[in-house]
């Protein structure tokens, strides 16, 4: 069974739509929450969870979006959890993501895309020790 880090990004929080996104995570058969936390994110802990994307011209207004309001950090644990929350959120660009994953019901902004979750077993164990060095 695999663990992965799931962020609600800060449109998700201003918008109302943390109950509606958990929602989907609960309701797939045998995944379980197994951590939890409404924070904000300081400078250091971005550079750290986004290092990938330094030099990126969407690195400084990523970083800016993700700094602008607490967003919600979460461990799921479960059956294919990793692939299967990347699933449910769609693609990276919410217009290119079909209706029915989470990006493609909510957003439009490639930046404003709502979730963020780990893309493999090595970012996830390298991400959940970022967010929550306890749980690893
Ligand atoms: P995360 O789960 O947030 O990591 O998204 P992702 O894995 O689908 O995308 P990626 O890791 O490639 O990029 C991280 C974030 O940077 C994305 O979620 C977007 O918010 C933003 N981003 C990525 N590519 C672009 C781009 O071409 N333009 C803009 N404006 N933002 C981008
Ligand atoms: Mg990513």
């Amino acid at each position: 069974t695999q663990r992965t880090l799931v962020l609600l990004k800060p449109d998700t929080v201003r918008r109302g739509l943390i109950g509606e996104i958990i929602g989907r995570i609960e309701r797939k058969a045998g995944w379980t929450i197994s951590a939890l936390e409404l924070r904000s994110l300081d400078q250091e802990t971005l550079e750290q969870h986004y290092g990938e994307h330094k030099g990126k011209p969407f690195y400084e207004p990523l970083v800016d979006f993700m700094s602008s309001g607490p967003v919600v950090a979460l461990v799921v644990e479960g059956e294919r959890v990793i692939e299967g929350v990347r699933a449910l959120a769609g693609p990276t660009d919410p217009i290119a993501a079909a209706p029915g994953s989470i990006r493609g019901d909510f957003g439009t902004i490639v930046r404003e895309n709502l979730i963020h979750a780990s893309d493999s077993e090595e970012s996830a164990e390298r991400e959940l020790k970022i967010f929550f060095p306890g749980v690893v």
